[in-house]
């Protein structure tokens, strides 16, 4: 494949193909396709997780990382997005992996003259395809399956690039995906994946309960005025009470960063039932296989999309 821009781009067996390629490495699988190449990771959002485990799958895989910090680089001046990845391109930048504030960031640059990889890192509210690839990695470690599981979202899913990704994937994959959360998140596009449930009904009756942080950094003024956080875990919280209704198998994950004691409590991050950590480490094994697909440029149906941008 040419870049992994959404989850839209894969088809099924693609993503089976990448979660497959994943635990091969996670279970000590070597690849130096990346030996002798350059990764340029340009982060115009900040990020803890998904850049730091860019960086150790680019070492994994034989690559060195030239830093770019979007700061201090001439972005500040006026430089576009397209000629920063096009100036990294000719310095030697084998693969460019990019977070971006701006939804489909990645269309200011697609048919234009640049040849190297493009991986999406999260766009906006838009897509966070290698969050969601690393979700269904672990999701089929623990049940081997997609095919009927049900999968609860709770949280912000208007401004949550992985919200969009999740659901989307989960059901083309056979999953029955249901949310919670304020119903003004529950926004139509939602509402024709699954119904809206009470966090007890969701705890109740899900295999997999995923909470999503509240982005405050994409509220209104007024609507981060009005936010309680003390209501908010009330209502929509996991806390262990919430945790014992759960069934035994029943995965508790979290793309993070949480916010303990909004919409998770201090002891469930950790608890038996949560997958936080592992979904963290299964990550840099998913975006292992993710640079390996895009350096080897393997053609998949991302090149439809990519076409039909040209
Ligand atoms: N899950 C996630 O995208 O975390 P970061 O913002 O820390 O990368």
């Amino acid at each position: 494949m040419k870049n992994i821009l959404s989850m839209s781009q894969f088809s099924n067996q693609d993503v089976y193909d990448l979660v497959d390629r994943a635990i091969e490495f996670k279970e000590g699988k070597t690849c130096s396709v990346g030996a002798d190449k350059y990764a340029m990771n340009l982060f115009f959002e900040n990020s803890t997780r998904t850049k730091s485990s860019f960086q150790v799958a680019e070492m994994n895989l034989g690559m060195k990382e030239v830093a770019f910090e979007a700061g201090s680089s001439s972005t500040t001046k006026g430089e576009t997005l397209y000629d920063t990845v096009r100036t990294i391109e000719s310095i030697g930048a084998s693969v460019a992996v990019i977070r971006h504030p701006e939804d489909e960031f990645y269309n200011q640059l697609l048919g234009k003259n640049i040849n190297i990889p493009i991986i999406n890192a999260g766009d906006g509210t838009g897509q966070h395809p290698s969050q969601s690839l690393l979700d269904m990695m672990t999701i089929f470690e623990h049940f081997g399956q997609f095919e009927g599981l049900k999968i609860g979202i709770i949280g912000d899913l208007t401004h949550s690039r992985v919200a969009h990704s999740n659901a989307e994937i989960l059901t083309r994959l056979g999953a029955e995906v249901s949310f919670g959360g304020l119903d003004s998140w529950y926004t139509p596009e939602f509402a024709e994946i699954g119904p809206h449930m009470s966090v007890d009904d969701l705890c109740s009756e899900m295999d997999v309960v995923m909470l999503l942080r509240v982005q405050h950094e994409r509220l209104s003024e007024d609507e981060n005025k009005s936010f309680s956080k003390e209501d908010y875990f009330n209502e929509f919280g996991i806390d262990m009470r919430r945790v014992d209704l759960m069934k035994a198998d029943t995965m508790i994950m979290h793309p993070a960063p949480v916010n303990r004691g909004v919409e998770i409590a201090d002891d469930v991050v950790e608890c038996e039932k949560s997958f936080i950590f592992q979904q963290m480490h299964n990550g840099v094994f998913m975006r292992m296989a993710m640079i390996e697909a895009v350096l080897q440029g393997e053609n998949t149906a991302d090149e439809l999309i990519n076409n039909q941008h040209k």
